[in-house]
Parts: C-alpha cells; sequence; structure tokens
C-alpha cells in the first residue's frame, strides 16, 4: 500500500464533516468531462455531488453523466443538475469513476459499506467501474473489519428470521458475536425491519473486536446462504481511499 501526502495549512479544530468536504473535492478533481460516473451515498458523497453539481453548472464538467447508487442519491444529483444514467445504459459508456463515502478501510484498503443501507447498488455499481475512489476522514481507518459497528448483509424479506439464523451459525462459537436484523421506529407500530431500496431487510453482524481470519472465506460463505442477497465487505474493490486527516493532511492510499 503506497501513500502519499498533500499538506494545506492546519486551521484549528476541523469538523469530521469539513474533512468528508475536503477529502470529497479531492476526488472530484479526478473527474473529467465527458465522464460517466458510479454517485455514491452518504454524507461524504453527498459532499462530491454538491461539488460536482457546481462544476457542471459552471460549464467545467460537459459531457458528465452519473449513476446513482440509491434513491437518496438520485434525487440529490437531480436537485443539484448532475445527469443521470440507469446502470444498464451506462455500462455501454462504461463506468469510468465511482466515488463514494465507506464506514471503515483496513490496511488492504478492504471496506465495511452499507450502514447507510445502500450496499446492493453501491456495490453493482461500484464494482462494474473502472476506478473506484473512497473518500473519508481519519476516523473510518480501522486494524480489522468490523471494528467500529455493524456489518451489513442485505437478505430478502421472505425467510429473513431463518436466513438470519443461517447468518449466525457462519460465525458458530465466535466469542462476542451476534446479529439481528436492522429496524427503525416506525410511529405507531413501534419497530419495523429497515426496508433498502431494492424491498430488501438488512442482518447486521456485530463482531466483539472486528472479523478475523480469512475475509474472501468469510464472504463466500455468507454469499452461498439462499435468502442472502450481498453483503457490506468491499474486498479489493477500492483503487483509490482519499483520507483527509484532523492536522489539515490529505493522504492518498493506493
Ligand atoms: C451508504 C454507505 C456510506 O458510504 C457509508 O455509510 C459512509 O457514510 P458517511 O459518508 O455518511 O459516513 O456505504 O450505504
Amino acid at each position: 500500500m503506497g501513500s502519499a501526502a498533500a499538506s494545506p495549512p492546519p486551521s484549528g479544530k476541523v469538523s469530521q464533516d469539513e474533512l468528508k468536504r475536503v477529502a470529497a473535492h479531492r476526488a472530484v478533481e479526478f473527474v473529467e468531462p465527458g465522464m460517466t460516473l458510479g454517485l455514491g451515498t452518504g454524507s461524504t458523497a453527498a459532499h462530491a455531488l454538491d461539488r460536482l453539481g457546481d462544476l457542471l453548472r459552471a460549464g467545467a464538467l460537459p459531457g458528465v453523466a452519473g449513476v446513482p447508487t440509491s434513491l437518496k442519491t438520485e434525487l440529490h444529483a437531480a436537485r443539484v443538475g448532475i445527469p443521470l444514467l440507469p446502470l444498464d445504459a451506462a455500462s455501454g459508456a462504461r463506468i469510468r469513476l465511482s466515488i463514494d463515502g465507506a464506514d471503515e478501510v483496513d490496511p488492504d484498503l478492504n471496506l465495511v459499506k452499507g450502514r447507510g443501507g445502500s450496499l446492493l447498488r453501491e456495490k453493482m455499481i461500484e464494482g462494474a467501474g473502472e476506478r473506484f475512489v473512497v473518500i473519508v476522514d481519519e476516523s473510518k481507518l480501522v486494524p480489522r473489519l468490523g471494528c467500529t459497528g455493524a456489518v451489513p448483509v442485505e437478505v430478502i424479506p421472505f425467510g429473513a428470521p431463518h436466513t438470519l439464523g443461517l447468518v449466525r451459525k457462519v460465525f458458530d462459537g465466535l466469542p462476542g458475536f451476534h446479529a439481528r436484523l436492522r429496524t427503525v421506529v416506525d410511529g405507531d407500530l413501534g419497530s419495523a425491519p429497515f426496508v433498502t431500496d431494492n424491498g430488501n431487510y438488512i442482518v447486521e453482524m456485530f463482531f466483539e473486536d472486528g472479523i478475523r481470519g480469512d475475509l474472501q472465506d468469510i464472504s463466500d460463505r455468507l454469499l452461498r446462504i439462499t435468502g442472502v442477497v450481498e453483503h457490506g465487505m468491499f474486498l479489493g474493490m477500492a483503487t483509490t481511499v482519499i483520507v483527509a486527516n484532523k492536522d489539515g493532511t490529505v493522504t492518498f492510499l493506493h
């Protein structure tokens, strides 16, 4: 893993959102006229959408279009004036570059994504592109995936508690492991399953001290479960990770 740092002057106490904005703007510098882009989802990716919108309106990026990774991103991109393409149309045009945030980045640039619930479309679109630039503030760097919160798994609603049981079996006996269906508070109904843009549910897996072991093997075992659609471990997909650090530097990891 190589890295290079550029150093804007540190400017006192910088908020996490400002760091996200810095990383997003650096990623947008890679965008060239005519490119078709994968447009990520989340608060960091939102800064990239705003920046792209500004540049498009200024006429600086003619011919740029984007493939949104969620309904939320689709609405945001439309609002700021980014022309949109569906994934099937974009495959012909080639997605040259995807820009998205992440929940965690490990030292091998494997990611946890999807705590915002959009992992399936993100993985489809970012996996279809030529370059995948990930934008994070330094709090997202972890020694192992699963250190800081849930690793999401998208499952079909039919038999979801049964599928949850099969996911638990993959980690049978692992101390501190637990998994549950993600829920949302739903007014009078109390809690209801969280529903993705694809009409699916999310199983959240929690690890005491991150995932130890062969990530590819764990991925394969999860994907072999009938009822699992996809999981939020993005292994070997990121081509560059742009990290905005609290000391004002920006690090590029490859
Ligand atoms: C959404 C994602 C997001 O990229 C991830 O959750 C990071 O979000 P944020 O930029 O808001 O910290 O994977 O499904």
